[in-house]
């Protein structure tokens, strides 16, 4: 099907249940009507329009200037062209029955150099949460996904402590032009990314590669966020505070103490490095066993500071990785065979959500409401006679939220489910090649197709509206 503005959103009319491949058992958490489904996106790598109304650099541009870093020489500098399409954009979402929308403010947009608005950044972002409230879809902003104004990186990005000072203004400010319209804050999208990719191994912008830069510009990013919630709080009290991890499951390839061991620093590297400093006010000593003399420079009262309450916390979950010992301290991956892989190259195991969520739900007393934040696969989806036949992508849904379910069932307070991507769009280091979307973007017309994942979802939400509360 092609996306038409004028197209009436999908009725669960349009198939039975039984014939749906897509619909959860009766018995199903998801059936609640509190539990949100919803799309998510982020600026850099949907928007495009990097030039316009005062936009300035960020370390994404520099990055994907630089030859050699992003595949195929791509850039966010078109993306989706969302900046321009944003209102069709929304009827889009809307057609699809979502009923939240996480999307990323892109800091360059709406603050200069020195630290004043920007209003035609602020009045784009605006625009966009006041036609979601009008159409009833509930708004979740995140304000760091990725795109550090590069002036800020020019004085040492998120090396520098006063990084994470200038975030809180820029908190500061945001809630201040936008209170009223946001359903959930979210400070920082992934710090582990942040951090590893961009200061630890390269991978990211803004592309330095040294163990001790990862662990500090990680505090730095912590210290921010635990700098920006009560600025958030205080500015705009009716709204959820809280941050997103990425978190990654690590299996054992043997039984022994080693291998378990190397399982066991994969998930401290991953998730530890992050929860525990913000849900336990501590960083977990294991992972400097894995990477010695990296202790980070923190100051008296930082931990107390990244530790402050949260409303809530967003999941991204993609895959697992199986390891064993390197030997020493550390794990080395060792990749099955014979396993399902989306286009990443990523196992599909949805079974590691589960788990993952259950063992947060027991390691942290403090663990506030979570949602899942981004879960989704690419796959190298055409559009063959109006229609994207993404049927891998369909499945993986399902499991992955039959996971979240049982999850539920185990008593995790899981509050909403968000899909990744909305839009096919800028994959960071790997460019247009990988398409996540449940939505197909020709990037030579920008004509937008739903996949026929995106029908399901839409006709599973429909589903659920005409069920009523259950
Ligand atoms: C996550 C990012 C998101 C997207 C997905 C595939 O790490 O938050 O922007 O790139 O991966």
């Amino acid at each position: 099907m092609t996306y038409d503005t004028a197209a009436s959103p999908h009725s669960a009319a349009q198939a039975t249940l039984d014939d749906d491949p897509f619909t959860p058992p009766q018995d199903s958490s998801l059936w609640r009507r509190d539990f949100l489904l919803g799309a998510a996106t982020a600026s850099y790598q949907i928007e495009g329009a990097v030039h316009e109304d005062g936009r300035l650099a960020s370390i994404w541009d520099t990055f994907s200037a630089t030859p050699g870093k992003v595949l195929a020489g791509d850039t966010g500098a078109v993306a989706c062209d969302h900046y321009h399409r944003w209102a069709s954009d929304l009827d889009l979402l809307a057609s699809l029955n979502f009923e939240a929308y996480r999307f990323s403010i892109a800091w360059p947009r709406v603050m200069d150099a020195a630290g004043r608005p920007n209003a035609k950044g602020i009045a784009f972002y605006r625009n966009l949460l006041e036609r979601l409230k009008e159409k009833g879809i509930r708004t979740f902003a995140t304000l760091y996904h990725w795109d550090l104004p590069q002036h800020l990186e020019d004085r040492g990005g998120w090396l520098n402590r006063d990084t994470a000072y200038r975030f809180a203004d820029y908190a500061d400010l945001m809630s201040r032009e936008l209170h009223g319209l946001v359903d959930g804050w979210m400070t920082l999208n992934e710090p582990w990314c942040s951090a590893y990719l961009g200061y630890g191994n390269g991978h990211h912008a803004p592309g330095l590669a040294n163990g001790r830069y990862a662990t500090q510009a990680m505090h730095h990013l912590l210290l921010a966020h635990g700098l920006a919630i009560p600025v958030l709080r205080a500015n705009d009290p009716g709204s959820a505070k809280g941050i997103v991890a990425n978190v990654g499951r690590g299996t054992p390839d043997s039984s022994s103490a080693a291998d378990v061991r190397a399982a066991h620093l994969f998930e401290v590297q991953h998730n530890a490095w992050i929860l525990d400093p913000l849900l336990k006010g501590e960083y977990p000593q294991d992972l400097f066993e894995l990477w010695p003399g990296t202790e980070p420079l923190v100051l008296e009262g930082d931990l107390r500071t990244i530790a402050a309450p949260l409303d809530f916390l967003g999941i991204n979950y993609y895959f697992r990785t199986n390891v064993k010992s390197d030997g020493g301290h550390g794990f080395v991956e060792v990749p099955l065979e014979g396993v399902e892989r989306t286009q990443m190259g990523w196992e599909v195991y949805p079974d590691g959500l589960r788990d993952l969520l259950i063992g947060f739900h027991r390691e942290y007393p403090d663990l506030p409401p979570l949602y899942i934040t981004e879960n989704g696969m690419a796959s190298n989806d055409r559009v063959i006679d109006g229609e994207v036949d993404d049927r891998q992508r369909i499945a993986f849904l399902k499991r992955h939220l039959a996971a979240v379910d049982a999850a539920i069932k185990a008593g995790v307070d899981v509050r909403g489910y968000f899909v990744w991507s909305l839009l096919d769009n800028f994959e960071w280091a790997f460019g247009y090649e990988r398409r996540f979307g449940v939505v197909h973007v020709d990037y030579d017309t920008q004509r937008r197709t739903p996949k026929r994942s995106a029908e399901r979802l839409a006709r599973f939400i429909a589903s659920r509206r005409e069920r009523g509360a259950a």
